[in-house]
């Protein structure tokens, strides 16, 4: 069978495949108390999708089932066609590496090491280069030589969005990602990821208590009452 990397590359290149990047069928998930349940959407390339909704309502964890790193009590997320849960250990790692960029409230930037090594490190594994210019336009290219320690909560969330960035994953996964910038960063952080999506033909998922960038994506939807609501 044709793997989802090279359904990807194919239609990638000719179009020709009605193919979402992402489906999330019927997902329910509880720790203490049922979180959600009967989540379900699509996600298509170069389409934006927002989830807001009150805090602890469950965005974050419904993120972490949808990039795949935690897995639903119920229902499925299929990532280029193909349910993740059908997939083998190594195909999955591959995806996760090469297709998946994940911005996530808690940073994780390698903390002993310096701007510059940490987007080395993104760069080498996906064989590609560091953007200068993206940093200069996320006002972080003079920091490239401090500490990932040295730099303000703002620079690092720039930082993350610039190392996921380098990668040129298919599907943007980002949570929060202005939380910690003002208004004039923020509108540059969302002019850079809506550029993306249309450059690389990518998808993105957002989590945002921002309505202003949630009302810019394409669909928006509200966690609210265990449900996963229409509102754009
Ligand atoms: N690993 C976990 N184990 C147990 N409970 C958890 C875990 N992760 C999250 N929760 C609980 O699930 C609920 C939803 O958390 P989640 O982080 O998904 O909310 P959120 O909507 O992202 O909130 P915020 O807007 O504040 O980021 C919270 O009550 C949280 O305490
Ligand atoms: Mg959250």
């Amino acid at each position: 069978m044709i793997s989802p990397q090279k359904l990807l590359h194919k239609w990638d290149k000719d179009h020709s495949l009605p193919m979402n990047l992402l489906t999330a069928n019927k997902l329910s998930h509880t720790f203490e108390t049922n979180l959600f349940h009967d989540v379900s959407f699509e996600l298509k390339a170069q389409e934006s999708i927002a989830i807001i909704g009150l805090s602890g309502s469950g965005k974050s964890t419904l993120l972490h089932i949808l990039s795949t790193l935690l897995t639903p009590n119920e229902g499925s997320v299929s990532l280029f066609g193909k349910d993740i849960s059908t997939m083998k250990n190594k195909e999955l790692s591959k995806i996760k590496r090469d297709d998946l960029g994940l911005v996530f409230q808690q940073h994780y930037l390698f903390k002993g090491f310096s701007s510059k090594e940490n987007l080395e490190v993104a760069a080498m594994l996906s064989n590609q280069s560091i953007d200068d210019e993206l940093l200069k336009r996320l006002n972080i290219y003079e920091t490239k030589e401090q500490k990932v320690t040295q730099l303000s909560g703002g620079q690092q969330q720039r930082l993350s969005i610039a190392r996921v960035l380098t990668k040129k994953p298919k599907i943007l996964f980002v949570d929060e990602p202005t939380g910690n910038l003002d208004n004039i960063t923020s509108k540059e952080v969302k002019k850079i990821l809506f550029e993306y999506l249309k450059e690389y033909n990518a998808g993105m998922i957002l989590v945002t208590h921002n309505e202003e960038f949630a009302m810019d994506c394409d669909k928006v939807y509200c966690l609210e009452d265990k449900e996963l609501r229409p509102i754009k």
